[in-house]
């Protein structure tokens, strides 16, 4: 079974151009407690390299495109983002690495919980060993 859960979010542009709208709750399944992004990336550069004991996410790359590792500890699956118009839910217990982006790539990500650095697994061989328990 594939890791990579893409939601098509409710568009509503016309012939002025383009809007999306995303209600918490009812077009993703969880309450936002907090919002980032993540632009002007160096070219060459990867981030996350972690999974989360708790949070769910969603991610949209709301200008450009970058590319998505989900790991679940048994299989691995990769998906490039590349429309404002669909996001990727990633839920607990999911390690992800973001590579390959684009210079214009806006990253917005919307998340179930404040930030919380003991939410983190931030090393590979840790991660394998809880997922396995
Ligand atoms: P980091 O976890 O390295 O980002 P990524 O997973 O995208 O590579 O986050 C960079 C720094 O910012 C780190 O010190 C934690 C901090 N941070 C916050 O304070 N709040 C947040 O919501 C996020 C995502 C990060």
């Amino acid at each position: 079974m594939s890791l990579i859960r893409l939601i098509d979010l409710p568009y509503l542009g016309d012939d002025r151009g383009s809007l999306v709208s995303i209600e918490a709750n009812n077009h993703i399944p969880f309450e936002v407690k907090r919002v980032y992004y993540i632009y002007h990336t160096k070219q060459c550069v990867s981030r996350g390299f972690h999974a989360h004991k708790n949070l769910q996410q969603l991610a949209i790359c709301v200008a450009g495109k970058c590319r998505f590792l989900l790991d679940d500890g048994v299989s691995r699956d990769i998906v490039w983002l590349d429309t404002p118009e669909k996001g990727l839910l990633i839920g607990n217990n999911v390690w992800r690495e973001m590579y390959d982006f684009s210079a214009d790539c806006v990253l917005l990500v919307l998340a179930s919980e404040y930030y919380d650095e003991s939410d983190y697994i931030r090393d590979y061989s840790i991660f394998c060993k809880k997922v396995k328990q």
